[in-house]
């Protein structure tokens, strides 16, 4: 009993693991480089509004007030982002210079000697460095978090000159005060450090959304699949990138196949976008009826005329003669069912493949339906994959569909007939509805304020890969780090 349970534990989780990413980021060190910038800019900031405390107090013959004590100057020599273990990164920054100024005021007191003053005065340190590990990790519902820990600073030598006053008297408690501005410093800075990291960054990635709309009825889960892992290249991030129909969360019964391993580490990030990830769509699309519709005088637009079974010029009428005669001033309607999913392959092209039934109807003037005949069709588009402003579009390149004519009720129906059918009616139809589907452009899990730079798009086995530079747009009033967000669909 036990030992199963124990095994069936163990499959689990292997389960779990071992499912494939629908999308794979990989931020190379690089791109790394970027967040580092921006958290040393962050940092720079949050340090500068840190309150020090003044310092007053007394010593032999002497009180003293250290007041309006602020930080001048803070600057990170050098900043860097490193791989610790697999799953966490250390940020070392070295060189660090902090000026410190305030106000001094003493009043020194000895029999009848007395000496009052005030001025200036101000403290550098320099050669300070800190390091601190941030531990990467997911929270229950898919989003990334970071923790940090084991924050150690150093310091070198602290220099300080008060202006003005007598240097005996500073003699008597300098040393004292500034170690207590020295204490607040130290004290502090990992504390400074671990907010910037975890609150700023949890609060960021708390509002992360990892279910993104497309379309009215589906969305997309770019949830975590696991903890982001670093490897001497990558900064690697696994998501699901599965489509779900929006209020009923089932997943496709496929999962998505391994994806071709990536070297390359000349730009910032690396994306690969599984052709599962359109597969779900398609599934989704099929499970959900979406891709069932009647094709009418009523739907075609200008063309409504070419379904009537009497005309002059142009018309189904003129090519299935049987009709013309039963069925005079009467209408066809198709009625549409795809009967398989649809399917995406990548490779040297994009391309969808579908099949479906076509009931080929006339309505009468009672407007009872009559069976006539059945069409069943296979079609492939060629897509052309673009992105802009970080949502992949696709740009229909060419259709072909073949038909067979099955169950007629009226006989023979004409290779003209059925071209008539696929030209004039199918393809006009279709065509805008695919365009229109791939206009409306898949959106990509692009870092919040992050902006692609020239991204090239690639052809892989089962995958378009994305090739970009990065470039950080700071938005006012919202400070991130270390976000590697989804963009809410536009
Ligand atoms: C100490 O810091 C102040 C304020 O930034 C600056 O003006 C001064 O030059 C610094 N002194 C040294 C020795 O670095
Ligand atoms: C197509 O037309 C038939 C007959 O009028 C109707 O029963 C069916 O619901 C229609 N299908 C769609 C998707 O509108
Ligand atoms: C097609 O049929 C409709 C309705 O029966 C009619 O209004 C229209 O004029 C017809 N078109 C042609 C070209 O005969
Ligand atoms: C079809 O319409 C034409 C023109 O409106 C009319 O002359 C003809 O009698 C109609 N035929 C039938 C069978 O209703
Ligand atoms: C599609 O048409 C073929 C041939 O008429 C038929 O055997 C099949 O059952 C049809 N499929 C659906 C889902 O209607
Ligand atoms: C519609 O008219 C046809 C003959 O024109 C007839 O066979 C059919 O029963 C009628 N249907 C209805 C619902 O009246
Ligand atoms: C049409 O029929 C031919 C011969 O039966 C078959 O080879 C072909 O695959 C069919 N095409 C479609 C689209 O069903």
């Amino acid at each position: 009993m036990w030992l199963s349970v124990i095994f069936s534990l163990l499959i689990f989780s292997k389960g779990l693991s071992a499912r494939n990413p629908g999308i794979r980021l990989q931020i190379t060190q690089k791109g790394i480089h970027i967040v580092n910038t921006v958290a040393a800019d962050l940092l720079t900031k949050n340090v500068k509004t840190m309150k020090i405390t003044k310092q007053t107090g007394h010593d032999i013959n002497v009180n003293y007030d250290l007041t309006d004590i602020k930080i001048e100057k803070f600057q990170l020599g050098k900043s860097s982002f490193t791989r610790y273990t697999d799953t966490s990164l250390r940020w070392t920054a070295e060189n660090i210079d902090l000026d410190i100024g305030g106000q001094y005021k003493y009043e020194y007191s000895r029999f009848f000697v007395k000496y009052s003053d005030k001025g200036s005065f101000t403290v550098n340190f320099s050669a300070m460095s800190f390091k601190i590990i941030i531990q990467l990790g997911t929270d229950g519902i898919g989003r990334p978090t970071v923790r940090t820990f084991q924050c150690v600073h150093t310091y070198g030598p602290i220099k300080y000159v008060f202006h003005g006053g007598q240097d005996w008297i500073f003699k008597l408690f300098a040393e004292k005060a500034i170690q207590g501005i020295r204490n607040q410093i130290q004290n502090n800075i990992c504390g400074i450090l671990k907010d910037l990291v975890e609150k700023n960054g949890q609060r960021v990635l708390s509002n992360v959304k990892v279910k993104i709309p497309v379309g009215n009825s589906m969305m997309v889960d770019y949830r975590l699949l696991s903890v982001p892992s670093m490897s001497t290249n990558y900064l690697e991030v696994h998501l699901r990138g599965t489509v779900l129909w929006r209020n009923s969360q089932t997943e496709a019964s496929f999962s998505p196949a391994t994806f071709p391993s990536n070297y390359d580490t000349t730009k910032m990030a690396y994306i690969a976008i599984s052709n599962y990830v359109f597969n779900t769509m398609l599934y989704q699309a099929y499970r959900h009826n979406m891709l069932v519709f009647n094709i009418t005088s009523r739907n075609i637009g200008y063309k409504k005329s070419m379904l009537n079974t009497t005309c002059k010029d142009n018309c189904i009428g003129k090519l299935i003669p049987q009709i013309a005669k039963s069925f005079p001033n009467c209408s066809v309607e198709l009625h549409m069912t795809s009967t398989k999913q649809p399917v995406t392959n990548i490779g040297s092209i994009v391309s969808v493949t579908a099949e479906g039934n076509i009931s080929v109807y006339v309505r009468e003037l009672n407007n009872s339906l009559h069976y006539l005949f059945r069409v069943s069709a296979v079609g492939g588009s060629k897509l052309n994959p673009r992105i802009n402003n970080g949502i992949l579009y696709g740009q229909l390149a060419r259709s072909e569909i073949q038909t067979n004519v099955t169950d007629s009720v009226i006989g023979t129906i004409d290779e003209k007939a059925l071209k008539f059918l696929e030209d004039d009616i199918l393809t006009p139809y279709l065509a805008p509805m695919v365009s229109g589907l791939c206009k409306r452009g898949f959106p990509l899990p692009i870092m919040d304020n992050f902006q692609f730079v020239q991204p090239e798009l690639k052809l892989k086995k089962n995958a378009i890969l994305i090739e970009t530079n990065l470039k950080y747009i700071p938005r006012s009033g919202k400070s991130t780090v270390l976000r590697f967000l989804p963009k809410e669909e536009i």
